[in-house]
């Protein structure tokens, strides 16, 4: 894919030149603490994500980018705007008290930052639920903070409530994968950004669209991500054939974005609805690449 097919901000989402290539189906994989077992490219797991990525080697992927649960189900149903296409949370995955959920954050980050190699990136999403949990968690860690990106959302949903700011705003933490003193050399594709922006350096205030209903066809997930935001983060942090994990797949926003840019993916989802949406949203894209077969 030359870069001059790109449209400002956005990539062609076709690489005619690509074959099909079926998308293999999620797996299920028995853990154990003694098998090390390579993760393979291009493969969606099912099941929890602490433990199976304890049973990965160490320093194996570029990049990890991830969701995870933002610990804002709550027991009483919210309330919503009627015929709004807006999905609430109200999902056991993201039911935590206050301490259990620090402990899950410091197990997966602490896996994350195991199998990730030295110096590599990892971009994590949160809302003001969960992204000071998650940095103090980092702090104390001792990673170093490359920046905070805003994902403000043009076309929020109105706040019912009329008692609040209308929340209209998701963070992105980026790491880099080492101490405050040693990180260094993280990848970031300064020129590129700049030309995504119109010559402009890029700014860490992203004004993206929620996610299209054309992006929710093969099935919805109450925390989609928008395509143009992932291939944003994919383009901005790591290079074509980096191996990018995503510990919380949910619908496969991350892997799909990866799939168009020509990095290996890897996936970790424990909800067997979501691992079918993903698969099935990124096996559908490749398929249509052999719809428009390449002018010889
Ligand atoms: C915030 S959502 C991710 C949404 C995703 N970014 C997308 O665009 O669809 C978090 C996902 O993590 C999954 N999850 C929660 N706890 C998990 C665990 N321990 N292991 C694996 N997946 C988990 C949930 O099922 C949920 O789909």
């Amino acid at each position: 894919m030359s870069m001059s097919n790109w449209a400002k901000g956005e990539v062609d989402p076709i690489d005619l030149d690509k074959e099909y290539e079926p998308v293999a189906r999620p797996l299920s994989v028995l853990v154990t603490p003694e098998n090390i077992i390579y993760p393979l490219h291009h493969q969606l797991y099912t099941g929890d994500s602490v433990a199976i990525m304890k049973a990965w080697p160490s320093d194996y992927f570029e990049a990890c980018i991830t969701d995870p649960p933002y610990n804002i189900a709550k027991d009483r149903k919210g309330l919503s705007w009627a015929f709004s296409s807006h999905v609430t949370i109200q999902d056991d995955w993201d039911r935590f008290t206050g301490s259990e959920y620090e402990t899950f954050t410091a197990d997966w980050l602490s896996e994350v930052c195991r199998v990730t190699k030295p110096n590599g990136n990892i971009f994590i999403f949160g809302s003001y639920h969960n992204i000071y949990t998650i940095g103090a968690i980092a702090a104390r860690m001792d990673l170093r903070v490359i920046n905070s990106i805003i994902w403000a959302k043009p076309n929020a949903q109105p706040n019912i409530t009329c008692r609040m700011f209308t929340e209209s705003t998701e963070q992105i933490l980026w790491l880099c994968n080492n101490t405050n003193k040693k990180a260094k050399k993280w990848t970031y594709n300064y020129q590129h950004m700049k030309e995504l922006n119109g010559g402009k350096q890029m700014r860490n205030y992203w004004e993206i669209p929620l996610t299209p209903q054309r992006e929710r066809v093969h099935g919805k997930h109450p925390s989609q991500k928008p395509l143009r935001l992932m291939e944003r983060l994919v383009l901005a942090g790591t290079h074509t054939g980096d191996c990018v994990l995503d510990c919380f797949t949910g619908s496969g926003s991350t892997l799909l974005a990866c799939d168009r840019l020509e990095r290996k993916w890897v996936g970790i989802e424990r909800d067997p609805v979501y691992c079918d949406i993903a698969h099935k949203r990124i096996d559908e894209e490749r398929r249509q690449r052999r719809l428009f077969p390449a002018s010889p």
